[in-house]
């Protein structure tokens, strides 16, 4: 690790502290209190301070797991052991971790074959960050020394979903699956949840012998299903990657890397939906480098899963709604595979530094897309992006529109927005743009290999890219970076995505609107779903009621199965008030769990009295299929205060 010469940020010490993070400090002392008994908005941030963790990793850092828990889906609970091997500094007197509802049953030193029992403390509980739980380590232990907690999670915990057969696919058996990024992985192990935390783990899981455990690490395809399954992660990964899912699976291969997780119902359509999945890994090496993780598998899971994806190292997990029939919904395999490189190789130190994460990969998933499926396919989703992050800027906070947020106080999940993909995107298009596609390619390989398996500030990144790029080329000065990263809104000079063939759709709807052209002579069949995306959203604001059903009528939008065009459509039913979509405005939200996909309408019925009304019978049926983060969403939302 060489040091930056041209420093241009503040806090680069800690920055390049957490980017090595191979020895707790030296010396490193016990009065170091955590992150957050300290100002939580007060004050400047502290660079690679990570406000949402409880944990000291200067003084007693976890660098293995080995997890032993048997999964009940009766009582709803996980319960059992994690060996935690921490590295020591000289003196360190304490190791804290971070928890949420989990029941400490026991904490023991584990000193040869014994167990010496240690005393430990639960802190009371934060709402945002759960609660700290302090074990006291013995004078003089030898570094490394692996604790085990023993313990069982609550039947609410924020990571765990638990599905009743009822809500899977084949209806006959139950379905478990995790989510722990941003700060949930604490609700189901007690562990150091930091992402400037990395550690590799081992895991021994129990489960009914009907089903299958998956998990984000080396999954044996051809494992026999018994109900006591075995997994090995040897990279070091951040606690938010680390992830289970149990259900009724079945694997299909898809190339000799690639495959697929699924309930059998789903198996073959989403083999086949997400057979390019092998292209895009193949073109992702070229452009960025060595995969370095072994398998590319998915997992597909129940579509009350909150997110499209989640890039959970070699198995990504995978909302069903994607699953469209035509592979226009699989520019999410290729974001979530583009993690691989941005987010789980080089990751982001502390949840202000997401869009180290999140604006890389949005950047990287655009090239992979042009790559495999051309530039005008790119182009549509880039844009389509780029103006819902218009739209959202708009009503944003200023401090939520930076790059580099203050999360201090909050909860990493209720701020979630397009900001540090989008901005971030466009931020990374900018100044592959200054420096020029061939050398922007290189410096993004050079900085995967320099920081690989290394968890990173923004900062580190501004001092790598000083000195990478800004120094050696006068064309972009620090200023310039600054005000991207720094700075709420969008720069003047940010680039602007266009694309032509959504030109000719506005054109289209102009001659439509101006009686010129009736929609039956409109080419739409050969539309592809990103065309009619931009169609839905960009229609006049003031379409009247009988364009609505013209339009319904014509296209039959109502009834449409790609989940996204239906997204767009229920939204604008909701705005212009065209209750004939109701009742599929119903069955989809009460199906249907995505975040992405559900929050708008709800916000949207919920700005008039009679869409208030629907949306609290809708959602007193659609919460209990909820995730608990969805439900957390959503209960702000439909039933606030
Ligand atoms: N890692 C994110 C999901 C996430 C981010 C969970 C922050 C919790 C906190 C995942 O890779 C993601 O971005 N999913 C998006 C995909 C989309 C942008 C293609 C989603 O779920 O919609
Ligand atoms: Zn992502």
């Amino acid at each position: 690790m060489t040091l930056f010469p041209a420093l241009p940020a503040r806090g680069w010490l800690l920055s390049i502290l957490i980017a090595t993070a191979s020895m707790p400090a030296a010396g490193a002392n016990n009065a170091q209190s955590s992150a957050n008994d300290q100002s939580k908005t007060a004050g400047t941030i502290v660079v690679g301070q990570d406000y949402h963790s409880y944990a000291n990793p200067d003084v007693a850092r976890v660098e293995h797991l080995d997890l032993d828990i048997a999964v009940d889906f009766d009582s709803r609970t996980l319960s059992g052991s994690a060996d935690l091997r921490v590295v020591l500094a000289p003196g360190a007197q304490e190791l804290r971790l971070d928890t949420r509802d989990l029941e400490i049953r026991s904490v023991a030193l584990l000193d040869g074959g014994e167990q010496r029992p240690l005393t430990h403390t639960l802190a009371p509980v934060d709402k945002n960050l759960g609660s700290a739980l302090s074990i006291d380590l013995p004078a003089d232990l030898a570094s490394p020394a692996t604790v085990r907690v023993s313990y069982r999670t609550d039947p609410g915990a924020a990571g765990l979903q638990w599905l009743k057969p009822a809500q899977t696919a084949g209806k006959k058996l139950p379905f478990l699956f995790t989510q722990s990024q941003a700060i949930q992985a604490r609700s189901w192990i007690p562990l150091q949840d930091t992402p400037a935390v990395r550690m590799t783990y081992n895991a021994r899981v129990k489960t009914p012998p009907e089903l299958l455990a998956v998990m984000s690490a080396a999954n044996e395809p051809d494992t026999p299903r018994d109900g006591d399954y075995s997994f090995t992660m040897p990279q070091a990964i951040p606690s938010y990657l680390i992830a289970l899912g149990v259900g009724d699976l079945k694997f299909q291969a898809m190339s000799d890397r690639t495959g697929v997780f699924a309930e059998s119902a789903l198996l073959a359509d989403a083999a086949n939906e997400f057979a390019d999945t092998e292209k895009m890994l193949k073109t992702s090496e070229a452009l960025f480098g060595p995969y370095r993780w072994g398998r590319y598998d998915l997992l597909i899971l129940p579509p009350s899963f909150p997110f499209g994806g989640m890039e959970n190292p070699r198995l990504s997990f995978i909302t069903p709604t994607v699953i469209a029939g035509d592979r226009s919904l699989v520019a999410l395999i290729a974001h979530e595979l583009a993690h691989s490189w941005s987010g789980n190789l080089v990751t982001n130190a502390t949840w202000r530094d997401l869009w180290l994460n999140e604006g890389f990969t949005s950047f990287l998933t655009s090239r992979i897309m042009e790559a495999v499926y051309g530039e005008r396919r790119a182009q549509m989703e880039y844009f389509l992006d780029y103006q819902r992050l218009k739209e959202e800027l708009a009503s944003l906070p200023a401090g939520d529109q930076i790059l580099a947020v203050d999360l201090r106080g909050r909860d990493p999940d209720d701020v979630f927005s397009r900001v540090p993909y989008v901005k971030g995107h466009l931020f990374l298009t900018w100044l592959e743009q200054r420096f020029g596609r061939e050398r922007f390619d290189k410096f993004l390989r050079n900085y995967f290999d320099a920081f690989a398996f290394q968890s990173i500030t923004t900062d580190a990144f501004l001092a790598f890219l000083d000195k990478q790029l800004l120094a050696p080329y006068d064309v972009v000065t620090m200023a310039e970076v600054n005000a991207w990263v720094f700075e709420p809104g969008l720069p003047d000079n940010a680039p602007q995505p266009y694309s032509d063939a959504f030109e000719r759709i506005d054109k289209l709807e102009a001659k439509w609107l101006a009686g010129e052209l009736a929609l039956s002579a409109i080419d739409s069949d050969a539309w592809s779903v990103h065309e009619w995306l931009y169609f839905l959203n960009n229609l006049a604001k003031d379409l009247s009621p009988a364009r609505m059903v013209e339009l319904d009528e014509a296209f039959d939008l109502t009834a449409s199965g790609n989940n996204e065009i239906a997204h767009s459509w229920l939204l604008l039913a909701i705005r212009r008030d065209y209750r004939q979509a109701w009742p599929r405005l119903e069955d989809y939200l009460v199906s249907i769990g995505r975040r992405k996909l559900i929050q708008p309408l709800y916000e949207e019925l919920m700005k008039s009295d009679a869409g208030a009304e629907f949306a609290k019978q809708v959602y007193a049926k659609a919460r209990p299929g909820y995730h608990p983060l969805a439900v957390s969403t959503m209960d702000d939302i439909v039933n606030p205060g």
